[in-house]
């Protein structure tokens, strides 16, 4: 039986992740290393939780000598590395902390996975699962390819792009087989509703302010969180070793046209007078260092793993509106407390 660490497997793209590897793979021992942090939540796995190729291990992928020790128990064969500060507001008003788990955390799995196989990696493999951030920021027109430059803004790409660096040095110095992948914007079932759709979506709900930053013309490219598990699924069996591969849904948006028509689907789900949630969009300061757009060049993918978007935007944005409706408490749950204050300060 194959042994897979999946670290941040109870966060949003994490907990898809595991659910896809756990059912599709039952010959796989499926770990998930989690510190449950604020964006990990163990309700996210209720539907695998009991399955017996599941194993759910709490712990910080920064903790040196526990995680040494767990590898050298479990002896795991493959390592699929989601585990990360993700927002990258949060990384502007924290950047230490984004430092510290996005490169010294990778830094110190990818160390404990080199001791364990470092005299044979016959069937190894370290996953690592990073942004299309790392790449900057584009202008009106041009695609992010796997070769485009490293050229991050924010405190949360530069780390994600340190990570990945520090990635390729193992495989290169150390021959490690690995693989990296870099995506857009991900949406979905499971977002911390600190992201701008499921943020967006709760305040519709709740009739408060929809804060947009700058002039709304920010673009992003938006992938539905199950297209991107089942890219990293394929990624993991069939991607060639040192290789990189873009996942992106050929999908972007200006932030302002996503607004409207999320304020569009949300009045016709809630039933309300068209123009009402579209009444809330609140302009407020832009975000510092913020990047004008990001797109994905998602060919090599596509033409070597035969992997596209199973879904339109419009059917996975549909999707996810009702999965918020329905869940309202899953949402009422994590955003008491500590969301609180972080809202506070970051909307004031
Ligand atoms: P998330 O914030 O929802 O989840 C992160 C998970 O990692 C949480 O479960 C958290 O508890 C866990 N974690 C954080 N610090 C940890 C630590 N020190 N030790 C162990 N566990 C820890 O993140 P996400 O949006 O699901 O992103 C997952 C990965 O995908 C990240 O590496 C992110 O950079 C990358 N990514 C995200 C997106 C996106 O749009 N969300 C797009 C491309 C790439
Ligand atoms: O591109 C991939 C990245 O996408 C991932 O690596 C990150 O983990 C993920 O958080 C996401 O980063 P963004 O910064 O693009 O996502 P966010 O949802 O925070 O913001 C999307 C856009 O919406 C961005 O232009 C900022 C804008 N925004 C966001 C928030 C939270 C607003 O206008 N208002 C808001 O309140």
């Amino acid at each position: 039986m194959k042994k897979i660490l999946i670290t941040g497997g109870a966060g949003f793209i994490g907990s898809h992740v595991v659910r896809l590897f756990v059912n599709k793979y039952p010959n796989y021992m499926i770990y998930n290393l989690d510190a449950l942090t604020y964006a990990g939540n163990l309700e996210n796995l209720k539907a695998i939780e009991q399955q017996e190729n599941y194993t759910f291990i709490k712990g910080d992928i920064t903790d040196e000598l526990f995680v040494e020790s767990l590898f050298q128990e479990h002896r795991f064969d493959g390592v699929i590395h989601l585990a990360a500060e993700s927002h990258v507001d949060r990384s502007i008003l924290d950047p230490l902390a984004f430092a510290k788990t996005n490169i010294l955390g990778t830094m110190v799995l990818l160390n404990s996975f080199k001791k364990l196989w470092k005299d044979n990696w016959e069937g190894k493999l370290f996953y690592h699962v990073s942004t299309d951030e790392v790449y900057g920021s584009l202008r009106e027109t041009g695609l992010f390819t796997e070769t485009t430059s490293y050229d991050p803004n924010s405190p949360y790409s530069a780390s994600k792009a340190s990570s990945d660096h520090f990635v390729r040095a193992y495989g290169e110095t150390y021959g490690m087989p690995y693989v990296i992948s870099n995506c857009s914007n991900n949406y979905g079932s499971y977002q911390f509703p600190e992201k701008l759709i499921p943020l967006f979506i709760n305040n519709i709900i709740n009739n408060k302010a929809l804060p947009v930053y700058g002039d709304g013309n920010y673009t992003r490219d938006w992938l539905f969180v199950e297209d991107h598990a089942m890219a990293i699924d394929l990624v993991f069996h069939e991607g060639k070793n040192h290789e990189t591969y873009n996942i992106g849904g050929f999908n972007e948006w200006k932030n302002i046209d996503l607004v409207t028509l999320l304020c569009q689907q949300m009045d016709e789900k809630l039933n309300r007078k068209k123009g009402t949630s579209a009444a809330l969009i609140t302009y407020v300061k832009d975000r510092p260092g913020h990047d004008l757009r990001y797109a994905i060049d998602a060919t090599k993918i596509n033409k070597e793993l035969g992997w596209k978007p199973s879904v339109t935007f419009e059917e996975g944005l549909s999707e996810t509106i009702d999965w918020y409706l329905k869940n309202k408490e899953w949402t009422n749950r994590i955003t008491s407390g500590a969301y609180e204050k972080y809202y506070e300060q970051q909307y004031q």
